[in-house]
C-alpha cells in the first residue's frame, strides 16, 4: 500500500467498490501516450486487439493433447527434491505459453519474459532492464518462424488489416507475458499450499485465495488508482477481464492434480523465498523434498 501512496496512486478495495470501478466508464486503462498494448488502452482499439487475442486463446479451449502431455512430462519428471518455481511452475506455464504463441520457448526467452514484469507494472517507465527485455522479445518474436498458433494468427490479422504495425510488434509479448506471469505465480503458490497442507485440489478456490495479480491500474479524473482484486476477483472484471481464465483454470487443474499425486506420500517444504513485487504475488523459490528421500 505504501508503494502506491509513494507514487500518488489511490487504492480501491472491497469487492463492490472494485467491481464498480472495473466497470466504470470513467476509469480507463489508458495512461495516455497511445500504447498499442491491449492492456493499456480502451475503446475501439482495445476491443479490436482483444478480439484477435480472444480468437487465439479459444484455440486452446479445451487444452490440446500435446499441451496436456507436456504438462504430464514436467510433473512426472520431478525428482525426490525439487523447486516448485524452477522445476514445476515455470516449465508448465512455459509449455502453455509456447502453445499460445505456436513456437518453442527456451530458458533465455522465459528469463526475459519474467523481467518484462517490471515494464508492465504500475510504476512503469523507470525500469530500464524490464523495458530492454520486452523490446528484445518483441524483436525476437517479429523475426521468429512460427507454427500454427498465436503468432501466425496475429500475422494473419495484420495482413487482413485487423492489427496495425505497432499492434503486431507489441501484442505478441503482451499475450506471452499475460499467459505466463500470472500462471507461473499461481502454480507455484498453489503447489506450496498442496505441499504444506495436503488439501484437495480446488483450482477456482485456490486462484481466488492466492490471487496472483493483486491489483490492476486505472486512470480517472483524479489521477491513477490501483483496484484490488483480492476480494474475490482474481481474473478482474469488465472490459479487460482475463480472456485466458478458462485456459488458466484448465492448466491449473491438470498440473496441480498431477502434482498432488506426486506429493501423496508426504513431503517437507524448505527454502521458501517470496517475490516482493507490489502487484504480482508469487514465489521466487520453494524447495519440496518428498518423504523417504531425506
Ligand atoms: C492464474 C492465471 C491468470 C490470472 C490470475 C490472470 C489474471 C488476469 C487479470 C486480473 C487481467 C486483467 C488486467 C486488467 O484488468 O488490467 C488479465 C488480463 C489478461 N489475461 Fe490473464 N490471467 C491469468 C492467465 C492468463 C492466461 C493463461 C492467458 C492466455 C492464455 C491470459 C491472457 C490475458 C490477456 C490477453 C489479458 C489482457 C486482456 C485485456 O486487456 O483486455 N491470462 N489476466
Amino acid at each position: 500500500m505504501d508503494e502506491f501512496e509513494r507514487h500518488g496512486i489511490g487504492v480501491v478495495s472491497g469487492r463492490d467498490a472494485c467491481a464498480h470501478a472495473l466497470r466504470s466508464p470513467g476509469l480507463t486503462s489508458d495512461p495516455g501516450g497511445g500504447s498499442p498494448s491491449v492492456l493499456l488502452r480502451d475503446g475501439e482499439g482495445h476491443a479490436r486487439v482483444r478480439g484477435v487475442l480472444r480468437e487465439i486463446i479459444a484455440d486452446l479451449e479445451p487444452l490440446p493433447a500435446p499441451v496436456l502431455a507436456a504438462i504430464e512430462v514436467v510433473v512426472s519428471g520431478l525428482g525426490s527434491s525439487f523447486d516448485l518455481v524452477r522445476d514445476f511452475a515455470r516449465p508448465v506455464a512455459g509449455a502453455v505459453t509456447s502453445a499460445v504463441l505456436g513456437l518453442p520457448l527456451d530458458d533465455v526467452f522465459l528469463d526475459h519474459l519474467e523481467k518484462t514484469t517490471a515494464n508492465l507494472d504500475v510504476f512503469g517507465g523507470t525500469d530500464r532492464a524490464g523495458q530492454a527485455s520486452a523490446f528484445r522479445l518483441a524483436v525476437q518474436l517479429s523475426r521468429a518462424p512460427a507454427g500454427p498458433g498465436g503468432l501466425t494468427a496475429m500475422r494473419a490479422a495484420h495482413a487482413a488489416g485487423r492489427l496495425d504495425d505497432d499492434e503486431l510488434m507489441l501484442n505478441p509479448v503482451v499475450l506471452a507475458h499475460a499467459a505466463y506471469e500470472n500462471s507461473l505465480n499461481f502454480l507455484a503458490c498453489a503447489g506450496l499450499e498442496l505441499a504444506s497442507s495436503a488439501s484437495p485440489v480446488r483450482v477456482r478456490e485456490l486462484v481466488t485465495s492466492i490471487c496472483p495479480a493483486r491489483y490492476v491500474l486505472r486512470f480517472g479524473a483524479d489521477g491513477p488508482v490501483a483496484v484490488s482484486l483480492t476480494d474475490g476477483l482474481p481474473f478482474g472484471l469488465g472490459r479487460h477481464a482475463c480472456p485466458g481464465s478458462g485456459v488458466a483454470l484448465a492448466e491449473g487443474e491438470i498440473a496441480l492434480t498431477a502434482l498432488a499425486k506426486v506429493l501423496d506420500g508426504g513431503c517437507e517444504v524448505g527454502e521458501v523465498v517470496w517475490k516482493t513485487h507490489p502487484v504480482f504475488h508469487g514465489l521466487a523459490k520453494a524447495v519440496v523434498t518428498r518423504s523417504g528421500n531425506r
